[in-house]
């Protein structure tokens, strides 16, 4: 990795700040009530692990996986499960916890998908919101931040799944980024 390729966009504080914030809203908003927390793997195993511990309710844990970038890094809108939840949800509160909302697909067919399940609730909560890029009409009830422009990595986000494990959020520069996010920041 050399220095160049990245920019700092979200700092290690300024995400923590964020997400005490968010538990917080959350815990207020769901009070007297449980949560199951079904975290979209892979990029968002650390904001889960980060967000349950910010907010003070009885809580559950469950992952999907989902494909929709698939080897080549672009958004096809045909997305496919490669792992389903495993608890029962039926009139369960459920919080979707996701990495980055970009075109709304894989997040629209996740929420689709999970009602079928018969939740008592399903809302979305999503650290990085680039509603610029949105292609189907869904809206996170909660976003960490708005980012425009560019592809981002750290903080669970990948490319080609390095840069996971750094411990702030970056821009990817042009010239490392995968091609859907190059050379205009759509
Ligand atoms: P969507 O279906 O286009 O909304 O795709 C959302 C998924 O694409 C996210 O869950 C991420 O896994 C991935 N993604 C979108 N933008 C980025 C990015 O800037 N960095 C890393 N992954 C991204
Ligand atoms: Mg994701």
């Amino acid at each position: 990795m050399c220095k160049d390729e990245l920019k700092e966009v979200l700092s290690p504080t300024i995400i923590q700040e964020r997400i005490q914030a968010l538990g917080r809203q959350i815990t207020l908003d769901y009070a007297g009530r449980s949560l199951v927390l079904v975290g979209v793997l892979k990029g968002a195993f650390i904001f889960l692990a980060d967000l349950c511990r910010a907010i003070d309710l009885p809580i559950q844990v469950d992952f999907v996986r989902m494909a929709s970038y698939g080897s080549k890094q672009e958004s096809s809108g045909r997305i496919s499960f490669t792992k389903d939840i495993e608890l029962d949800i039926k009139g369960k509160d459920v919080l979707v916890v996701e990495d980055i909302i970009d075109t709304g697909h894989t997040i629209k067919y996740l929420k689709e998908v999970l009602t079928l399940h018969q939740p008592a609730s399903v809302r979305i909560c999503c650290l990085i919101d680039k509603h610029e890029r949105r292609e189907v009409a869904i809206q996170a009830d909660y976003v960490g931040f708005e980012v425009k422009h560019g592809f981002l990595v750290g903080y669970g986000l990948d490319f080609a799944e390095d840069y996971r494990c750094l411990p702030g959020v970056f821009h990817l520069n042009p010239g490392h980024r995968p091609k859907a996010f190059q050379p205009s920041d759509r």
